[in-house]
């Protein structure tokens, strides 16, 4: 079966899975981070070697306060919670997104984490905190910008692949699938540069009640898929 290097998931569906149950949208978010839980775990019990996951964005920030605050917490548990047991089973962990517009204590968390796990070689565990596709992009341009204006790079050398490295993605390989939970078919800015010729699984589960079983489906789902990207001759990723 051909399994996907990089798989990254949009995990949708916390709101509605709490109002279901009649309970506060912070009773789904922490059942989310669980969910994240089983799914580091269950991506690493089958051989994925890149795991993406879109936890805040940056429209999140319109939510009322005391939403953004629950998440701006539980990123903090998270990372002081599970830092440990990623780093025990050798999880490289990095953040991508803004991170000039989070507060000094996460950003002090983030980096922790991203220094003791940087030799970890088992699998990779990628945050998109803070993140948005088109404001990732636009920050890209501007340092395009600046190199261009500070006469260290030629703007006839601004290939896609050139410009991917001012990407908060360099280093990290573009997802062989984007995963989608609680029935919702669009990518919300999540990756739209890397994205170009992902597969997208859509999936009914809202985003707490994921777990391996939901992984493995996606995957299967993944393996059916013919990829061409662009061609006529269908290509597969290493598995
Ligand atoms: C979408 O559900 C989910 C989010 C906006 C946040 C995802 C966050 C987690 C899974 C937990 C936090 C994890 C970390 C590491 C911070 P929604 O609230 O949009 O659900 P709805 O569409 O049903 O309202």
């Amino acid at each position: 079966m051909v399994k996907p290097a990089h798989i990254a998931i949009i995990m949708d569906g916390n709101g509605r899975w709490a109002k279901a149950r009649g309970l506060p949208r912070a009773a789904g978010h922490r059942a989310g981070v669980e969910a994240l839980r089983r799914t580091v775990r269950a991506a690493g019990d089958f051989g994925i070697d890149w795991l993406t996951v879109y936890a805040f964005s940056s429209e999140n920030w319109s939510r009322p306060k005391a939403e953004v605050s629950d998440l701006m917490g539980l990123l903090k548990t998270f990372i002081r919670r599970d830092l440990a047991e990623l780093h025990q089973s050798g999880v490289r962990v990095r953040m991508i997104g803004a991170r000039e517009g989070l507060s000094p204590d996460i950003r002090a968390l983030v980096e922790e984490a991203e220094t003791l796990t940087v030799a970890n070689r088992a699998m990779n565990l990628v945050i998109a905190f803070n993140y948005g596709g088109r404001d990732e992009i636009a920050r890209a341009a501007q340092q395009v910008a600046e190199a261009v204006a500070a006469g260290t790079l030629d703007p006839a050398e601004i290939t896609p692949e050139a410009f991917a490295q001012f990407l908060d993605t360099r280093l990290i390989p573009d997802p062989d699938l984007v995963i989608r939970t609680s029935g919702e078919q669009r990518l919300s800015n999540f990756l739209p540069w890397q994205s170009a010729y992902s597969e997208l699984v859509f999936m009914p589960c809202y985003w707490p009640d994921f777990g391996p079983a939901e992984l493995d489906e996606a995957i299967k789902r993944f393996s059916e898929r013919e990829r061409r990207f662009g061609g006529v001759v269908a290509r597969t990723v290493a598995s």
